[in-house]
C-alpha cells in the first residue's frame, strides 16, 4: 500500500516530497512541516462511512480481530500509509465513548441532546496520544527505530512510554521541571521510560528533542506531533465521533488547542473526507487556548493570522515570537497539559481552521477549573486542560456563536486521574502536590523503581545522561529488543 502514500511538505512554495520510509523532523529544503499524502486513486476507499461498522463484529486475536478492535485501525483504509497489515501496531486504543450529556448540557442553556462529549480519556494511556502514538509507533516500527523520543507536558510522554514498554524499543522522555501532573509522571515511570527532567518549560524540551532527532547519529525517533504519522492516527477522534452520530457531522467540534495536533489532525480527516466524497458537511471547530497559553488565539483572533491557500504571515508569528523572547515570557496555566506558548503545528491548525471554518477563544484558568468540576459533576470526569472545550464552548454560548439549536461536541482530552492534585485542591483548598514537595524525600526500594533524572537544559549533559557523549547512536543506552509488530502483544 505505501507505495501510494508519500511524506509531503506543507509550504505550496516548496512542495518538497519524501517515501513513506523516511524518518523526517521537518522538511528538509524549508524547514517546514510535512504531511502524509496520499494517491487514493490507487488505494481501496469504501463507497460509504458505513463499510467500517462490520468491523464492530470482528472476535479473536488474529490480526483482523486486534486491527478491527482497535478504534484507530478499525478505519485503516483512510490512513494506508503501512506497507503491510502485521507491521501495525496496536494497543486497543480508541475504544472511547461520545456521550450525550445533557446535565451538562443543562448547566450551559444547550437543547437536550446538543451537548456531546467525545472522551479520550478512556483510552489505556488514559488520553488522546494513544490514537496518535498507535500511528507513528507503526512508522517507527516500519523503519526499524530503536528508541523513541519526545518532549511533553505529560500526556504524550505516558503514551510513549506504554507503547515503548510494549513494543520492546527504548522510550526516552523530556519533561520539564514541576510542570507535570503526578498522574502522567507516574504513568512514564511506570512504564520504565527514561524520564529527563529538564530545567526549563515544554518549549524548551521541545526545542532540545527536536535538535537531537534531527541529528541522525542520535538514533532518536521523534514521537512529538510534529511527527505527521501523529495526526494520522488522531484524524480517527473524528472517524469515530462521525461513526457514533450515524455519519452525520455535528454542527461543531471543540477541542484545547496546545502544541496543535489535535486540531491539526481533526481539519485534515475533514479535508480527506471531502475530497473523497465520503461526507457532505464539515463542521465548524473552536479551538480553545488557556489565557495563560494563548498565543493561537493572539494570533488568530487579535492579530488575524490567517490561512490563505497555504501560506500565512510568518513575520507575525515570528514578531510574536521575539516580543516573548525579549520580556522573558513563559506560559503559566493549571492547565499544564496545554502550557506551550510556541504550538509547533500552528500553521496545519490555520490550515484546519480554514477548513473547518473555525473559531478561537481563550479561557481562565478560573473558568477551566469550574467547567471540569462540571464534567465530573454530571459526566465521567477529566483533567483541566480537557474541560477548557467545555468551558469554551460555555463561552461561545454566551457570545451568541454557538446557539441552543447547535450539536456541538466538546472533546474530552485527558483522563480525570491524570491531575488529582487540581481535584483536590478545587474541592479542600489543600496543595498536595506542595505539601509533598516539602516532604523529606525517601529513597526509592522497589525493584522495578525508575527514577526521573534531573538535568540542565544544556546538550552535553543530555547526551551524557543518555549515554551519547562522544559515542554517536551506539553508544550505552540500555538496549532493548527490536519491536514488536500488533500480532505479538
Ligand atoms: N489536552 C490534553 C489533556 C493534552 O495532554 C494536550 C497536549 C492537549 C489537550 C493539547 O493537544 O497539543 O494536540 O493541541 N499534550 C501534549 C503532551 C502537549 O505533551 O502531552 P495538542
Amino acid at each position: 500500500m505505501h507505495d501510494a502514500a508519500h511524506q509531503q511538505c506543507i509550504n505550496p512554495d516548496c512542495n518538497a516530497t519524501y517515501a513513506i520510509d523516511e524518518i523526517r523532523v521537518a522538511c528538509e529544503k524549508c524547514g517546514s512541516l510535512l504531511d502524509i499524502r496520499y494517491d487514493w486513486r490507487r488505494l481501496p476507499i469504501p463507497k460509504s462511512m458505513s463499510f467500517f461498522e462490520h468491523r464492530w463484529s470482528t472476535k479473536g486475536t488474529g490480526i483482523e480481530g486486534r486491527l478491527d478492535f482497535s478504534g484507530v485501525w478499525r478505519f485503516r483504509e483512510l490512513m494506508p500509509f503501512y506497507r503491510t497489515e502485521d507491521q501495525i501496531v496496536t494497543i486497543g486504543e480508541g475504544r472511547t465513548v461520545l456521550q450525550r450529556a445533557d446535565l451538562v448540557g443543562r448547566q450551559l442553556g444547550m437543547k437536550s441532546g446538543n451537548v456531546l462529549l467525545q472522551y479520550e480519556g478512556l483510552n489505556p494511556s488514559g488520553s488522546f496520544k494513544d490514537n496518535g502514538m498507535a500511528a507513528a509507533f507503526t512508522h517507527a516500527h516500519m523503519v526499524g527505530a530503536q528508541r523513541v523520543a519526545c518532549a511533553s507536558t505529560g500526556n504524550t510522554s505516558a503514551s510513549l512510554a506504554m507503547f515503548a514498554s510494549l513494543a520492546e524499543v527504548r522510550g526516552v522522555v523530556f519533561i520539564g521541571t514541576g510542570k507535570i501532573a503526578l498522574g502522567k509522571l507516574s504513568q512514564a515511570l511506570d512504564y520504565g521510560a527514561l524520564t529527563l527532567q529538564i530545567q526549563g518549560d515544554f518549549d524548551a524540551c521541545l526545542r532540545r528533542i527536536r535538535q537531537i532527532a534531527t541529528d541522525p547519529k542520535m538514533g532518536m525517533y521523534l514521537m512529538n506531533s510534529v511527527n505527521p504519522f501523529r495526526l494520522e492516527g488522531q484524524k480517527s477522534i473524528m472517524y469515530r465521533v462521525l461513526e457514533a452520530l450515524d455519519w452525520q457531522s455535528p454542527d461543531w467540534v471543540i477541542v484545547p488547542g496546545g502544541n496543535l495536533g489535535n486540531c491539526s489532525a481533526f481539519g485534515k480527516a475533514f479535508m480527506e473526507l471531502k475530497e473523497l466524497g465520503l461526507l457532505k458537511k464539515v463542521p465548524r471547530l473552536a479551538i480553545i487556548n488557556a489565557s495563560g497559553a494563548n498565543t493561537l488565539n493572539e494570533l488568530y483572533s487579535r492579530r488575524n493570522v490567517r490561512w490563505r491557500d497555504g501560506r500565512y504571515d510568518a513575520e507575525t508569528v515570528q514578531k510574536l515570537y521575539a516580543a516573548m523572547d525579549e520580556s522573558d515570557y513563559h506560559p503559566h496555566t493549571v492547565a499544564s497539559a496545554i502550557e506551550i506558548s510556541r504550538p509547533v503545528n500552528l500553521p496545519k491548525a490555520l490550515r484546519a481552521l480554514d477548513v473547518m471554518n473555525g473559531v478561537v477563544r481563550e479561557v481562565s484558568d478560573e473558568e477551566i477549573l469550574e467547567h471540569r468540576a462540571m464534567v465530573a459533576r454530571w459526566g465521567f470526569g477529566c483533567e483541566p486542560a480537557s474541560a477548557a472545550s467545555v468551558a469554551g464552548l460555555h463561552r461561545l454560548i454566551e457570545e451568541k456563536v454557538v446557539s441552543p439549536d447547535d450539536q456541538v461536541v466538546c472533546i474530552l482530552t485527558g483522563h480525570e486521574l491524570k491531575d488529582p492534585n487540581e481535584t483536590v485542591k478545587y474541592h479542600t483548598g489543600v496543595d498536595m502536590k506542595a505539601a509533598q514537595d516539602s516532604a523529606p524525600r525517601q529513597t526509592p526500594h522497589g525493584k522495578l523503581a525508575n527514577q526521573p533524572v534531573q538535568v540542565e537544559d544544556d546538550l552535553n549533559a543530555i547526551m551524557r545522561v543518555l549515554g551519547l557523549s562522544g559515542g554517536g547512536a551506539n553508544a550505552d543506552l540500555p538496549q532493548h529488543k527490536s519491536s514488536l509488530p500488533v500480532a505479538e502483544y
